[in-house]
């Protein structure tokens, strides 16, 4: 029997088969797909949510380059909107047993394969996905509804050290590890995960400044410093600001608790299986210094610094 699927997945096959490609970072090849890098297994999924995806005004978008603090922003994201359902102390809170990732699911990964396809006309009326993809490449009525859309970036030095790790814990023993200045030169070149990394936090960084209203740009150093203020930041853009009474009764803090980087690396269900355990690692900023030499240092400044700061963003 043929089915869209098949026809789907043959389309793929034909253009991943047109795709310039690299040797990636973990197992698989990277394909260069209109200007950014991803694994074959992503195409079917991202195709599939571009053309599919419905978005509603009153959804949440999450978007991050891969390890600039996704699943703490998943975490917070769900625990803030389902509050009152949930409340952040209670016993049984959905994040004490299940990893933020099985919560909020990737628009390009959960949602449109495996045939995971959620009954999205049955959910709640504030939904949440996060999504890599870049603004350039995300499926056309997430901009064209008022959907509300935060952007989590991080320090390129301390996202390109989070990655090398991540990568060198995933990939299969006998392939040996991943040394720092190969991956280092593969990021330089724009050849990671949803690379090129300044691409895609660029084209965000326009975007909320285009349409400030709509597009919330963050830094993890901002959240990890202030967490309090950008929490009530996030409420607020949200559409969902904390009352006076929840301040009071320090619903804030007890979200910020329960999302906390120790708080969630030492859950159970975040301690078992490979993946889940390689989300969490130091959960701290600036944790680069201890392995970019100075000729490192310079190279990046080159590439990042000018760039970034031409268009006023700075880390
Ligand atoms: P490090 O490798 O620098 O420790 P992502 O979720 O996008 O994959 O990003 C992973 C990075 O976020 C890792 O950074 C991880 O330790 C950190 N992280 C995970 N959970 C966190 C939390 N609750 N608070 C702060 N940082 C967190």
């Amino acid at each position: 029997k043929h089915s869209q699927q098949d026809d789907l997945t043959q389309e793929c096959h034909d253009l991943i088969s047109s795709l310039a490609k690299e040797q990636g970072w973990i197992l698989s090849h990277l394909y260069q797909y209109q200007g950014f890098w991803y694994p074959n297994t992503l195409f079917e999924g991202l195709l599939s949510c571009q053309r599919h995806f419905k978005a509603r005004d009153t959804d949440i978008i999450l978007i991050t380059n891969p390890k600039c603090g996704t699943t703490w922003l998943k975490a917070l994201a769900y625990a803030i909107v389902n509050r009152k359902i949930n409340p952040p102390k209670e016993d049984n809170h959905p994040l004490l047993t299940n990893n933020p990732h099985e919560l909020i699911p990737f628009l390009e990964r959960k949602v449109y394969v495996d045939h995971q396809v959620l009954d999205l006309t049955e959910s709640p009326s504030t939904r949440v996905f996060s999504t890599h993809l870049p603004v350039e490449l995300l499926p056309l009525s997430i901009k064209e509804t008022k959907c509300k859309v935060v952007y989590l970036a991080r320090d390129p030095k301390d996202a390109f050290i989070s990655l090398w790790h991540f990568a060198n814990k995933l990939r299969p023993q006998n392939s040996g590890k991943l040394q720092l200045e190969e991956a280092f030169d593969k990021f330089c070149k724009g050849v990671s995960f949803c690379g090129p990394f300044w691409d895609h936090v660029l084209s965000s960084w326009k975007y909320s400044l285009d349409k400030p209203n709509k597009v919330l740009f963050l830094k993890y150093e901002e959240l990890k410093e202030k967490p309090k203020l950008y929490l009530k930041k996030l409420a607020e853009f949200w559409g969902c600001p904390f009352s006076l009474e929840e301040e009071n009764n320090g619903v804030v803090e007890e979200i910020l608790s329960l999302c906390s980087f120790d708080n969630m690396r030492n859950l159970e269900v975040n301690k078992v299986g490979e993946l889940n355990k390689s989300f969490f690692r130091k959960g701290e900023v600036g944790d680069w210094a201890n392995y970019f030499s100075q000729e490192m240092i310079e190279k990046f400044d080159e590439m990042f610094f000018d760039k970034f700061l031409q268009c006023g963003l700075k880390f």
